[in-house]
């Protein structure tokens, strides 16, 4: 594994990578497990695992459906919840829930998501994987600012930007108009405020949205309670049960930014599942398609089941990445999902005896972290779902030698200040355009990286070309719209936009990273 030596030397180097990033978890020297980030550990007793039941989020009913469109209100409110059991924790939540509500999206129908702000700061709504016009993108300084504004206090959302003059602010509520012109697909919307993105997630402002087809439906894949959301987030509570996170600001009005020594990115010590800690579900003997979302801030997960599947086949079937469906189901030992990443997969608990526990476990994970929840295998059943050989119709994007290459460099800034992340060695500026792609015209994009950093692209997906000097690696497949690069790594990837003139941005989507300044923007035009 070249990847290791690599990481070895560049422990040496930046002594960032490695064991001193684990926090205080009592003097363990375990070496990292590939995260760039420090774990903040929770100061409260934590549950045992797989002793919550596992919840399904609600799915939202519109206000109204007509004419091949659809109108919602979620309303961003504080709330407190019982997450860990027989604790209060006080969420910023979209409905006041952790996560949000489920939206599910026919594909072809027109959703407005009418957001209204109760809390008492900025927020911005980003729809990630969605296809979307530039004013209902959720650029970081278009903000929504809350109806009433606490007295006296400057609501300007990014404190140390000089630019940021273009955004177009909103008081009280605003409309998101998502068209679902795009096949089926696991989505997620999220809180996308200047400067203030991993706080505010960490408090619990992001939701699935699930888009649906027919196309998708005709093949008798598993469904109803059979298809399930796995909405994975680690987090670390404060001794008296409320979330814990290490900002600079506490109150996230003015200065943004975390504490020393947690700007590489934080990791909490509890794993939730769809805002549940460690649950537990009991399942019938038969196929589940997972959709599994990583919705940390900065940690990487390496999934796998525990114990495997009689016969010692593969347990994931992956059926679906980021944009959608496969073009055929792959097999998979274990998934590795780096943050904001989506894996559907299909899973059979009919390969299993009826009584077998069986652990979602996580190999980069130390202690508390090594497992994400429990499966309980309670009842045969007669199984009708199926997974075809073939799934989706699937287009490789075309390059060419004279096809355009845009560089992008994923690195660390200097030490201190809110600019500690860079790419292409500058601070984003939202009023600064660093490419101007053209639609329809396929470009090809090379991310570059020192540390771990999952890069994500608004508006379009993209298809990865080449890791290194070698094709896509095994998570690669499909349309992604986000890639974990891993240290001193190179990913090329294809990139044509095809709807939509306007200005998108790209960016790490290790929260922290995003928030200290590791985003740049981009302008598509006809
Ligand atoms: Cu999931 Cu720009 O974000
Ligand atoms: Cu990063």
């Amino acid at each position: 594994m070249r990847a290791i030596s690599r990481r070895s030397a560049l422990t040496g180097a930046l002594g960032l990578v490695g064991g001193a990033l684990l926090g205080s978890t009592g003097g363990c020297a375990n070496p990292s497990r590939d995260q760039t980030a420090r774990l903040l550990s929770s100061t409260t007793p934590l549950p045992e695992r797989f002793s919550v039941p596992f919840v399904v989020p609600p799915v939202k009913q519109p206000v109204s459906r007509a004419g091949g469109a659809s109108a919602y209100e979620i309303v961003q409110r504080r709330a407190v919840l019982e997450i860990l059991p027989g604790r209060q924790t006080e969420v910023l939540g979209y409905d006041g829930l952790l996560p949000g509500p489920t939206i599910v999206a026919p594909r072809g129908e027109q959703v407005t998501v009418t957001h209204r702000n109760e809390l008492y700061l900025p927020t911005v709504v980003h729809l990630h994987g969605g296809h979307t016009a530039a004013a209902s993108d959720g650029y970081p300084t278009d903000l929504l600012l809350p109806a009433a504004s606490p007295t006296g206090r400057r609501l300007s959302g990014h404190a140390h930007t000089t630019g940021g003059a273009s955004g177009v602010v909103a008081r009280g509520s605003r409309p998101y108009v998502y068209e679902n012109e795009q096949p089926a697909a696991t989505l997620w919307y999220h809180d996308h405020r200047m400067d203030f993105t991993g706080p505010q997630v960490w408090r619990g402002l992001a939701g699935l949205y699930l888009i649906t087809d027919d196309a998708e439906e005709a093949l008798g894949l598993p469904a109803g309670d059979h298809d399930l959301p796995v909405m994975i987030m680690d987090r670390a509570f404060a001794a008296d049960g409320s979330l814990a996170y290490p900002s600079l600001d506490p109150r996230l009005l003015e200065t943004p930014g975390v504490r020393d020594p947690y700007t590489a990115g934080v990791l909490g010590d509890v794993v939730l599942i769809n805002g549940r800690p460690w649950p537990e579900l009991a399942v019938d003997a038969a196929r589940y398609r997972l959709r599994i979302v990583n919705a940390s801030n900065a940690r990487r997960y390496r999934l796998g089941l525990s114990p495997g599947p009689a016969g010692g086949g593969a347990p994931f079937l992956q059926v679906g990445s980021d944009g959608g469906l496969l073009a055929a189901p792959l097999s998979q030992h274990e998934i590795l999902v780096a943050p904001a990443e989506r894996f559907d997969v299909v899973v059979d608990f009919g390969a299993y005896p009826v009584g077998t526990e069986v652990v979602l476990t996580n190999a980069l994970g130390l202690g508390s972290t090594d497992a994400v929840m429990r499966f309980r295998v309670v009842r045969s059943v007669r199984d009708a779902s199926r997974v075809p050989e073939h799934l989706a119709w699937w287009e490789a994007l075309e390059t060419a030698p004279d096809t355009p290459v845009r560089e992008w460099r994923f690195s660390r800034g200097g030490a201190g200040g809110p600019a500690h992340w860079l790419i292409n060695g500058r601070a984003f500026d939202p009023d600064r355009m660093d490419a101007r792609p053209r639609l329809d015209q396929t470009e090809i994009w090379r991310f570059s990286s020192d540390l771990h950093h999952p890069v994500h692209v608004h508006l379009s997906p993209f298809q990865v070309l080449r890791r290194g000097s070698d094709g896509p690696g095994r998570w690669d497949a499909g349309w992604k719209d986000t890639v974990d690069l891993t240290p001193t790594e190179t990913v090329e990837v294809a990139i044509r936009f095809t709807e939509h003139t306007g200005r998108y941005m790209l960016h790490c989507h290790n929260l922290e990273h995003e928030d200290m300044m590791m985003m740049a923007a981009f302008e598509t035009m006809a």
